[in-house]
C-alpha cells in the first residue's frame, strides 16, 4: 500500500528501468505485458521520463497488451491501440516491429487463428517476464469478465453491462462501446512469470478486497491470481480501505 497512485507507479516504473537496464547489460530483451485504462497512465508517464532524462532505452523490449476492443480500427479515438501509442509508444525508442496488441478488427472467422497465432507470438518471445494489470469493477482482469475460467486463453469476449457503462463517458454514451473485445486469457496472464496489479481509488476497493481475501472462484476473474506464485498489488490508500 503506497501513499499515492504516483509514488505506486514510480516504484514500478523504477523496477521495470532496472529489468531492461539489467537484460540489456547481458545482450538480453525483456517482453512485458500492457494494460490499458486510466490506471497505468502515470507508469507510462514516468517511463517516458526516464526515457527522456536518464536515457532509459526500450530497445531491448518487446510488448504485449492484454486486450482490445473487438470493431474498432486502429485509429479510433478510444481504440486501445491509439491510447498505447498516444500514452507510451510515439514518446520512447521501442521499435514498431515490437509491438503487439490483439487485432480487433478482423472478420469473426479469422478471429480464433488470430488469437491463437498471438499466444504462440507470446510463447516464441521466450513468454511475459512482467505483465501490468489493472482491475475492473466487476473482478475483470484484461476483459476476462466474471464467467472466465482459470485456464481461458486469448479470445473474443462479451463486454459486461457495468463495464460497459463504467467506458460509457470516454466512447460519449453507453450506446456507443463494443459490446466485443479480444483479450489475453487467465491463463494467458497467470503464465507470465511477474505479475503486478494497480489500483487507485475508492472505486476499487470492494472488488480488491474481494480478488484477495475471498476464496478464488470465475465470478471474480482477478481471485485467480491467488494462485499464482509472484504477483504483487501495489494499491493507494483509498484502493486499500476495504481490505480487512
Ligand atoms: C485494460 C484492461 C482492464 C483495465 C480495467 C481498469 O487493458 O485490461 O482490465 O485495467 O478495466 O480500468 P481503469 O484503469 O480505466 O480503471
Amino acid at each position: 500500500i503506497f501513499a499515492d497512485a504516483d509514488a505506486a507507479s514510480r516504484q514500478l516504473a523504477g523496477e521495470i528501468a532496472a529489468l531492461i537496464r539489467e537484460r540489456a547489460a547481458a545482450g538480453k530483451g525483456v517482453v512485458l505485458g500492457l494494460a490499458t485504462g486510466s490506471t497505468p497512465v502515470r507508469l507510462y508517464r514516468e517511463l517516458i521520463r526516464m526515457h527522456r532524462e536518464e536515457g532509459l532505452s526500450f530497445k531491448n523490449v518487446i510488448t504485449f497488451n492484454l486486450d482490445e476492443y473487438y470493431g474498432l480500427t486502429r485509429d479510433h479515438p478510444e481504440s486501445y491501440w491509439r491510447f498505447m501509442h498516444e500514452q507510451l509508444f510515439n514518446h520512447i525508442d521501442l521499435p514498431a516491429a515490437q509491438i503487439n496488441l490483439p487485432n480487433g478488427t478482423l472478420p469473426r472467422g479469422e478471429v480464433f487463428g488470430s488469437c491463437r497465432a498471438y499466444e504462440d507470438k507470446i510463447a516464441a518471445a521466450g513468454g511475459l517476464d512482467l505483465q501490468v494489470l489493472g482491475i475492473g469493477r466487476t473482478g475483470h482482469i484484461g476483459f476476462n469478465e466474471p464467467g472466465s475460467t482459470r485456464e481461458s486463453r486469448t479470445r473474443l469476449v462479451t463486454l459486461d453491462g457495468l463495464t460497459r457503462r463504467d467506458a460509457a463517458r470516454d466512447f460519449l454514451g453507453e450506446a456507443n462501446v463494443p459490446r466485443h473485445a479480444i483479450t489475453m486469457g487467465v491463463g494467458t496472464i497467470l503464465d507470465a512469470r511477474r505479475i503486478v496489479l494497480l489500483a487507485w481509488g475508492e472505486s476499487k476497493a470492494g472488488v480488491l478486497a474481494q480478488a484477495v481475501e475471498a476464496a478464488p472462484v470465475d465470478t471474480l476473474p482477478a481471485s485467480f491470481l491467488q494462485g499464482h506464485p509472484n504477483v504483487r498489488f501495489y494499491i493507494d490508500g483509498s484502493a486499500a480501505s476495504a481490505l480487512t
